[in-house]
């Protein structure tokens, strides 16, 4: 039988399965008892928070034929019930206004919604992404809703309320659906692990929870590949691997580096981050949480509701808090957050990352970050033992350092890493080459990685590694491993997020190419696939003026 990924399968068949969304439940179920349905419902909220579900489920309630009439929680046994579950009841019909086929039918809106239904109790109408219909299917779509034929009802879903017309708004019963709580984000993965059969660790179900951020779509997503991944062994280790997050073990080194003021060590310590594949974002994002509990144990405040921890990493919480004060601490998180706001525009993850944990140990928080100040300019470390990791030089954060680098124009301490074995000038020219099968990262795929990773931060970990080449209409991404092509992937099968990937795409390539993901060697192209693809001048361009370019500014660097 066919995988069936773990979101499908567990996809809530009954309200009381639907987690975090009583509000909009109860609501539901009462007018569906009371038979006081209203005929347009407005489902907003955050993406994977139960809108389609729900409205699947509301459809069901008003359809099933195991009762006289509209029941408070459907059977899920009757025709009507499997048809709407299956897709195959035509008087349910499910729009999605992102893709033409929606638009196109939202414009037949009125032939669809004017007949009796044919076979179910009533016409029902989902319309998925709603503030992405065009202006002619909301006027179609409106001109329906002022007069309701009894037999119709309509549910509209939208992650972006604020783009739905208010002439629209003012017409549907409006529910907000929530992000769902820590846990019970845990208690739904650990229900569904166990049905899987995984074993898995509580720690690992809480990563996971927080990392999806209240978005249960992509905490189940998460579990599936961290499962898939590691046969169910559901490890806290896993999901860093899977999400490229740090890890308790690796947050307490670090802010013990900070509490120590080892400022020198910061620098060993992000090498590693880079080469085990964590994104900067991520770790710093992760950092400010544990920073953050750091200090509520500081204040004698450490609960293990509060933490979200258990006994034992609270204990490791009251520890780590008596090296720091409450003010360092303070400034820390300030410190940290102010990196992450400068990471959405600046490239250079990885310097970025260094300078505030250097000024955070250092204890220079506060001074001027100056150029001639020291602390602002890490020198470069001399870790003879180090060896230089020419493969990550294809990689994303770091080309923008190594691909082109002009040593005219390029102060030393941009590239904080060991230099490359041999400069890109000296390699003989490789253009021809006949093969050159996983790309590298140009200049346009690093901007367009920028541009893809300001918009879904968590691509990042994904794309940390990739390498992209044009082959006919298509952009061909190359990942390192399997499971970064699948969350790629993922985010290429969601609508929303594959036209803000096409779009980044064709601005910056200027063209517009399909965008395929694989799996390939990373920075296999590297430097010669550059020289391959590169324009004349892009591959000669220091990453100064590459970011420079990217983001009209001269201060950046500096600043
Ligand atoms: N509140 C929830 N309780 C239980 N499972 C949920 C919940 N929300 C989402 N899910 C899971 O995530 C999957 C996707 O949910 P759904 O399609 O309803 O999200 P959505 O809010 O419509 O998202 P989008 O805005 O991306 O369309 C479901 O199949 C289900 O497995
Ligand atoms: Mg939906
Ligand atoms: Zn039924």
């Amino acid at each position: 039988m066919a995988y069936q990924s773990l979101y499908l399968k567990y996809r809530p068949q009954r309200f009381a399965d639907v987690v975090g969304q009583d509000h909009v439940c109860r609501t539901l179920r009462n007018a569906l008892g009371q038979g006081k349905v209203a005929h347009a419902y407005l489902f907003c909220g955050p993406r994977g928070t139960g809108k389609t579900t729900t409205a699947r489920l509301l459809a069901k309630a008003l359809c099933c034929t195991s009762s006289p009439g509209p029941t408070q929680e459907p059977c899920n046994e009757c025709p009507s019930c499997i048809g709407i579950r299956e897709g195959t009841l035509l008087d349910v019909v499910e729009l999605d206004a992102a893709s033409n086929r929606g638009i196109d039918e939202v414009r037949n809106l009125r032939e669809i919604i004017g007949y009796q239904p044919t076979w179910a109790r009533y016409k029902i109408l989902i319309v998925d992404e709603v503030h992405q219909m065009t202006k002619e299917a909301f006027n179609a779509l409106l001109k329906t809703l002022e007069e309701p034929p009894e037999h119709a009802f309509f549910i509209l879903a939208t992650t972006d309320p604020q783009k739905v017309p208010v002439t629209i708004l003012s017409r549907c019963q409006r529910f907000d659906f929530r992000r769902v709580s820590m846990p019970e984000a845990v208690a739904l993965l650990r229900r569904m692990s166990d049905a899987e059969g995984f074993s898995a660790e509580e720690a690992a179900l809480a990563a996971i929870a927080r990392l999806s951020d209240g978005c249960v779509r992509d905490a189940i997503t998460t579990l599936d590949q961290v499962a898939a991944y590691t046969d169910g062994q559901v490890s806290v280790a896993a999901v860093n691997e899977v999400v490229g997050g740090a890890g308790f073990d690796l947050l307490f080194e670090l802010s013990d580096i900070l509490a120590r003021g080892a400022a020198a060590e910061v620098f060993p310590f992000v090498e590693h981050l880079v080469a085990e594949g964590k994104s900067c974002v991520q770790v710093m994002e992760e950092l400010m949480r544990h920073m953050r509990n750091v200090l509520v144990a500081r204040l004698g405040a450490a609960s293990e509701t509060g933490l979200e921890a258990d006994a034992a990493t609270v204990k490791r919480y009251v520890d780590q808090a008596k090296g720091f004060t409450e003010g360092r601490l303070a400034g820390a998180i300030g410190r940290v957050a102010q990196a992450l706001d400068e990471m959405r525009w600046n490239g250079q993850h990885r310097i970025v990352t260094e300078i505030a944990l250097v000024e955070i140990a250092g204890g220079f928080l506060g001074e001027s970050n100056a150029p001639e100040k020291p602390a602002a300019r890490p020198e470069r470390p001399r870790p003879a033992a180090r060896k230089p990791a020419p493969a990550k030089a294809a990689s994303v954060p770091a080309v923008v350092g190594a691909t082109g680098r002009s040593p005219a124009a390029e102060p030393d301490a941009f590239d904080l890493r060991p230099p490359a074995p041999e400069p890109p000038t000296v390699e003989p020219p490789a253009a021809d080459s006949p093969e050159e099968p996983h790309g590298s990262a140009t200049p346009e795929w690093q901007r367009a990685v920028i541009a893809i990773v300001q918009q879904r931060a968590r691509l990042s970990p994904a794309l940390t590694e990739s390498t992209a080449s044009v082959v006919g209409d298509e952009l061909v991404v190359s990942v390192p491993k399997s499971f970064h092509r699948d969350v790629f992937r993922g985010a290429l099968d969601d609508p929303d997020q594959a036209a803000e990937i096409l779009r980044i795409v064709a601005d910056i390539y200027g063209s517009a190419l399909r965008v395929v993901c694989e799996v390939g060697e990373p920075g296999s192209g590297g430097r010669k696939g550059d020289r391959q693809v590169a324009r004349s001048g892009d591959a000669r361009q220091s990453p100064v003026d590459l970011v420079l370019s990217m983001f009209d500014g001269a201060a950046i660097l500096d600043g």
